[in-house]
């Protein structure tokens, strides 16, 4: 069923498992702050520790190779490399531990895919302006360059930034991830828009410098529901939900995929909601200039993370400076959705597919690597949690008929996530696991739920001897 190649893989994040916030000479980082403040993060947990990958690595490949995976996902921590952001002091011992996770993996024959920001910039790059500045871009594209020359002769699979629409509105427009700003309808467009700037520039660095001699690829991972009209044939849903596309899936992807800059839809949606609020500025959505390196053709393939779905309806309440506002409209669960752990993770596996089709159609039929997908549980530990394995086996079953009867060009899967980790502001309470985590045990001991054994079945039964690249 599934193609020569195919990535079996899992994910994680540099904050969210490594620990070791302050160990040999690493900088802090947003996220280090933002927990550090009180009332940030569920019951004022933080990631100080976490699963401890940093001293415990030996133990995540175990469970890596436990499971057969064929790759695995992880993020440099930014701060742990390159301790105030710049190349200007480059902290030894951070290079020392990713270059180990790295080799070790190649030893196991797992091929990395790397993630270089997935959200934790840097503290003093946020005391600079952070992701708002204009002279970020360029400062990203330092650090870019500095993990191609020192990594990328063995790391062939790069993703620049994960999910640039939730670090740009949870952290700058709702204020509930780092940095914690709650600068409505402005700040989140920025953020947004540097990113792509400091993703192109990247990529167009990794194009020229080092792609003729490493031969990888380099994407951005964008973070999409499916969405579809609460009422189909009626035109107001209709346009609502076309609308709802452009703003959040068509943010990053239209850019890359279609027109190097923004739906029309997404810019006219802002504007006239400017219009009507008497906003005098220029557009809240910034320009890309013409003197920096193109948007358009700077993703080798696309990177997508999918959870959920949603129906989507007109109006979501006009009259306000705000993302919600410039969208205007409601999005809904449908009732027979299974909800899995977290109120906003509705389970919808056929939502997966329909979305597949959509960016093949939509996007010129890109190679596909769904860089995330998973399900949470809340509350008792399940080590038997049978629902989640029917969920990852509906998934997969939805990919795998994308794949065949769609024509989808899919060549990886990768479940968030290998471990329970800190889960940003829901700390450790959220788990989504394929291995459980004794977080109130000294050694952190790591065992594989049901889910990760059936997952690691799941691989075997399909994975080729071939497929390791
Ligand atoms: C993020 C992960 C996060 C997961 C589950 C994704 O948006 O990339 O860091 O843990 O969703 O919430």
């Amino acid at each position: 069923m599934f193609p020569r190649g195919f990535a079996w893989g899992a994910a994680t994040a540099a904050y969210q498992i490594e620990g070791g916030w302050q160990a040999d000479g690493k900088g802090p980082s947003i996220w280090d702050t933002f927990c550090h403040e009180e009332g940030r993060v569920f019951q004022e947990q933080d990631g100080d520790v976490a699963c401890n990958s940093y001293e415990l690595w030996d133990k995540d490949l175990e469970c890596i190779q436990q499971l057969g995976l064929t790759h695995y996902r992880l993020s440099l921590s930014w701060a742990r490399l390159l301790p105030d952001g710049t190349t200007r002091h480059v902290n030894q011992k951070g290079v020392q531990y990713y270059n180990k996770v790295i080799d070790d993996l190649l030893a196991s024959d797992v091929s990395p895919m790397v993630t270089l920001y997935h959200f934790d910039l840097p503290q003093a790059l946020q005391d600079q302006g952070g992701w708002k500045s204009e002279g970020i871009a360029a400062i990203f594209d330092s650090y870019a360059m500095f993990c191609f020359q020192t990594f990328g002769d063995r790391v062939k699979l790069w993703i620049t930034i994960n999910e640039p629409s939730v670090c740009a509105k949870l952290g700058h427009e709702d204020g509930v991830h780092a940095p914690g700003l709650k600068e409505q309808g402005t700040a989140a467009y920025l953020v947004g828009h540097n990113m792509l700037r400091a993703h192109a520039m990247a990529w167009h660095s990794y194009d020229s410098l080092f792609r003729p001699e490493q031969k990888g690829a380099v994407s951005l991972a964008i973070n999409s529901d499916w969405l579809e009209p609460l009422r189909p044939g009626c035109e107001e849903d209709e346009a609502a939900t076309g609308r709802d596309l452009a703003c959040t899936l068509g943010w990053f992807a239209w850019p890359l995929f279609v027109t190097g800059d923004y739906p029309e839809i997404m810019r006219s949606a802002i504007d006239s909601q400017s219009e009507k609020l008497g906003y005098s500025g220029s557009s809240r959505l910034p320009r890309f200039s013409k003197d920096e390196p193109a948007i358009l053709g700077t993703a080798d393939f696309f990177a997508l993370n999918y959870y959920t779905s949603r129906k989507v309806t007109a109006g979501g309440g006009r009259g306000q400076m705000c993302m919600k506002s410039d969208r205007d409209v409601e999005e809904v669960l449908d009732p027979s959705w299974f909800i899995c752990g977290v109120s906003w993770l509705a389970v919808v596996p056929g939502g997966l597919r329909k979305l597949l089709k959509y960016i093949k159609d939509t996007f010129g039929s890109p190679a596909v690597y769904i860089t995330e997908n998973g399900f949470s549980q809340v509350g008792p530990v399940q080590m038997e949690d049978v629902r989640r394995c029917e969920l990852f086996k509906d998934t997969i079953l939805e990919v795998a008929k994308a794949i065949e009867e769609d024509g989808v060009d899919v060549r990886g899967y990768f479940a968030w996530s290998l471990l329970d980790n800190f889960e940003w502001a829901d700390g450790f309470s959220v788990r989504f696991g394929l291995f459980h985590v004794d977080f109130s045990d000294a050694e952190l001991r790591r065992t594989a739920y049901r889910s990760g054994r059936e997952y690691g079945e799941m691989i075997m039964k399909h994975k080729r001897p071939t497929d390791v690249q």
